[in-house]
């Protein structure tokens, strides 16, 4: 008796605290930011430890769905629609008093079989991708903090700047972008509605070219409420603090709220001290340049465990080959010198506004 009380004591006061004494949301929301959150996915629900940071709202106070919210997953036959994982990461935001960042409705990846094989007119793809977007909003309704409507329009060299060719593109217009977001508006009115882009975060032709996106959705009459950062970096290439506040600016200056979206910095393996203080820099230029600007509302990270990081040496065949170590905890759980910069970033230094 007196063992397992001990036990349980020992458990609660040392081992608990340790799992959940995150408090990125805190400090965050202490600063004026709506959220500190990060993406995640249901499979990792089965780690109790992982489990424990997400569910913990002083770390983490908004969810982001890393996949279950894609065309594949949400609507993989044309009359076939399935919104059970995504809901179950909503339903536990919900529990926790979390905000969502739902994530995306029209995009040229992750699309199912009978879309991306099929025969299309501009006619009939135009009505499959306003009957998506409606459906899946209209699932969502009063949910979503804020939609990622389109996601990477524009195509991937940062030097070209032109809306990539797609299905959407190829077979509808450039109007595809204006009709998503018109839609989303109706299905409901309340969420925000955001243009999610990467490489944006530095200036040049795609930067440009993102701000004529937004031009063309305003232009259209129609609502757009926010642009998203995604800042995939890593040291050697990641904009300093002064060039992503300017970027921030030039989308807020357009009327825009701005959120750091899919925030990760990947270093080269095998890791070394340097590279940890280098990727320590980027992230907190990165939370600083959010704090410095009035109108960005929050960040997310893309996972927070480098276990379960969509970059490393599993998926290398796919992405970033040589690249892991991206996220704030390493896979043994210790916290990366990114992680205490940032914490100290937002408990000590002060914005600029
Ligand atoms: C990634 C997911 O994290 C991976 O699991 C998946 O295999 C591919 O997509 N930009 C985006 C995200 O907008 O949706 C991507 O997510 C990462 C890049």
């Amino acid at each position: 008796m007196y063992s397992s009380l001990r036990i349980l004591l020992y458990t609660t006061l040392t081992v608990l605290p340790v799992l959940v004494s995150g408090q990125l949301n805190d400090l965050a929301q202490r600063r004026g930011k709506l959220y500190f959150g990060t993406e995640t996915e249901t499979w990792e629900f089965n780690d109790t430890t992982y489990l424990s940071h997400l569910n913990n709202v002083r770390e983490f106070g908004a969810l982001v769905p890393g996949n279950s919210m894609k065309w594949e997953v949400i609507q993989p036959g044309r009359y076939e629609w399935n919104f059970t994982l995504a809901d179950q990461i909503v339903d536990l935001a919900e529990h926790n008093g979390q905000h969502m960042r739902c994530h995306n409705l029209v995009w040229h990846e992750q699309l199912p079989g009978w879309l991306v094989n099929g025969t299309w007119g501009k006619e009939n793809l135009t009505a499959v991708m306003i009957d998506h977007v409606v459906r899946e909003v209209t699932h969502y309704k009063g949910k979503c903090y804020a939609w990622d409507v389109v996601n990477e329009v524009l195509n991937d060299d940062p030097n070209n700047g032109t809306l990539r060719s797609d299905m959407w593109l190829d077979i509808i217009g450039p109007e595809y972008i204006a009709i998503a977001f018109e839609h989303a508006a109706r299905a409901d009115p309340h969420a925000k509605l955001y243009y999610n882009e990467y490489d944006i975060e530095f200036k040049g032709p795609k930067h440009d070219g993102a701000m004529k996106v937004v031009k063309m959705i305003q232009d259209a009459g129609v609502r757009i409420d926010g642009i998203g950062f995604e800042s995939h970096f890593t040291p050697s290439t990641a904009p300093g603090l002064q060039e992503q506040m300017d970027c921030m600016k030039d989308f807020t200056d357009l009327g825009l709220e701005l959120a750091v979206t899919e925030l990760d910095v990947r270093i080269l393996l095998p890791d070394s001290p340097e590279e940890l203080e280098q990727q320590e820099t980027v992230y907190v230029d990165t939370v600083e340049a959010c704090m410095n600007t009035e109108k960005c509302v929050g960040m997310t990270v893309w996972d927070f465990w480098d276990q379960n990081s969509w970059i490393g040496p599993l998926t290398w065949d796919l992405y970033y080959n040589g690249y892991g170590e991206a996220d704030l905890y390493f896979a043994n759980w210790t916290r990366k010198p990114a992680y205490t910069g940032i914490e100290s970033a937002l408990k000590h230094r002060p914005s600029h506004w």
